[in-house]
């Protein structure tokens, strides 16, 4: 094993705890013999039994060894980590990791290896705790949809955001549950990778190519994080009768019938009804919803990081390429779809103003030069005239043509205060 911090303390204990004693039950005995670490001197949060597990700094020595079948990193990043991954699939060794970012960001190049290492005696690669922690979502998608067809993959996978987006949903401002989130170990100290979206947009990656099998580079994503969100965006939300989550979302785009256009994916907060499955997840609960042809939508919830959930995760994958049990395709589906990332829905739009005439005119002729229909406009009890926010919704557009009216608006410094914030609706009655 590389790495010995929270996910790979979780793993060598249950290991060490439970998979012993599979000797007795006539299966193949697990044992990590080897762990490499950073630090040798730091104290662990484990008890190292060192009659059968050394420590090192060498992960060369690791991936070398002839006696070690598998390797399981732990230990994140996306540099030495791939040189770990990739040696270990060289030389043989099944792998299994928990890194998104490493396996997001090199899909093809991974892919192209395993399939390389597939023709040969016990190989594998497992990666169920990479998204989602502990909610087995990639066996899922793996294996339980293969008679039916997926439209829609949707989900809460950053459990640092939810819960950030639960405190300002009642009434913190997001400085303070930032700095409240990197007290509790939440956040990290550079927190960019959660609140901008960009850990949300590698695990949306992964699940479309898990449920399209098409390989999306997360650069190309669009992504919007939740730093431009303030508590006044949830008073909208309450009076909207929703609530706002961040979602990493991969569907078909509907062109001649239904879900039969090119693949869409997105990162970006969302307007979700109280109603629904996915505004229920609170704290740092992780969801993922999937529609399909057979199923209709189907919601899978549970703790999405934490040392044990996540290391429950590893140690499945484990035993499933121990009794070789485990998928012999990770990625199982190859497909060829367009992908165009001009997503499509309802939109809320908040309009930071200074009060003046004709507003409401002018935002109404800016919608309709971007060939945007209004549904609605809502304001709230205004405090301070000149410092006040009002919100239109609106019917189907393109985010494009969103993006293209808020910068118009933007635009009117007589008025406009701020730069717009919008974000979609969801509001089919699909939609979990
Ligand atoms: N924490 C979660 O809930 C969770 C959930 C899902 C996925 N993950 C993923 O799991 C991975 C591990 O997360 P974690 O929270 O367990 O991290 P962590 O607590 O920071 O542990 C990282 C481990 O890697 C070791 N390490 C770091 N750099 C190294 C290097 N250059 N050479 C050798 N060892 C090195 C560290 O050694 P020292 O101990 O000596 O410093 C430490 O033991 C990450 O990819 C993370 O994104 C985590």
């Amino acid at each position: 094993m590389v790495g010995a911090g929270t996910v790979g303390g979780g793993v060598y204990e249950i290991v060490m705890g439970r998979l012993l004693e599979r000797a007795s039950q006539g299966k193949r005995p697990l044992w990590i013999t080897k762990i490499c670490v950073k630090d040798l001197s730091k104290p662990r949060s484990f008890h190292l039994d060192e009659s059968i597990t050394t420590l090192t700094t060498n992960f060369e020595s690791i991936i070398h060894d002839p006696d070690i079948d598998l390797v399981i990193e732990v230990m994140g990043g996306t540099g030495v980590a791939k040189a770990i991954v990739e040696g270990a699939l060289k030389n043989r060794k099944m792998v299994i990791t928990s890194n998104t970012e490493l396996i997001s960001e090199h899909l093809d190049e991974l892919e192209a290896l395993i399939q390389d290492q597939r023709r040969l005696p016990r190989t594998g690669f497992g990666y169920e705790a990479a998204v989602c922690g502990g909610i087995p979502i990639i066996q899922t998608l793996q294996s339980c949809y293969t008679g039916d067809l997926i439209h829609k993959v949707s989900g809460i996978v950053n459990g640092t955001t939810n819960y950030m987006l639960g405190k300002m949903e009642k009434g913190a401002e997001f400085d303070d549950v930032l700095r409240e989130a990197q007290e509790l170990g939440y956040a990290d100290a550079d927190p960019t990778g959660d609140i901008d979206g960009y850990n949300v947009r590698a695990k949306i990656c992964l699940l479309a190519k898990l449920a399209f099998g098409v390989s999306v580079p997360p650069s190309q994503v669009p992504c919007k994080g939740i730093t431009e969100l303030s508590s006044v965006d949830f008073e909208y939300a309450k009076l909207l009768g929703c609530t706002i989550k961040l979602l990493g979302t991969a569907e078909r785009l509907h062109e001649a019938r239904e879900w039969d256009g090119p693949l869409c994916v997105y990162v970006s907060p969302v307007m979700i009804p109280s109603n629904k499955t996915l505004a229920g997840i609170t704290r740092n609960g992780n969801a993922v919803a999937v529609t399909s042809g057979n199923m209709g939508t189907c919601c899978y919830t549970g703790p999405g990081a934490g040392r044990f959930p996540t290391a429950n995760s590893i140690v499945a994958d484990l035993v499933r390429l121990a009794d070789g049990q485990a998928s012999t395709k990770p990625f199982p589906l190859q497909a060829k779809l367009d992908v165009d990332f001009d997503y499509e829905g309802s939109f809320y739009i908040r309009i930071p103003y200074a009060d003046g005439l004709g507003i409401i005119k002018r935002v109404g002729e800016l919608a309709e030069e971007a060939g945007v229909s209004i549904h609605s406009i809502i304001q709230n009890p205004i405090r301070d005239r000149m410092s006040a926010d009002f919100v239109v919704t609106t019917e189907e557009a393109k985010v494009s043509q969103i993006e293209s009216l808020c910068e118009s608006i933007n635009e009117q410094h007589d008025f406009c205060r701020a730069p717009c914030v919008f974000m979609p609706m969801l509001i089919h009655d699909d939609d979990f």
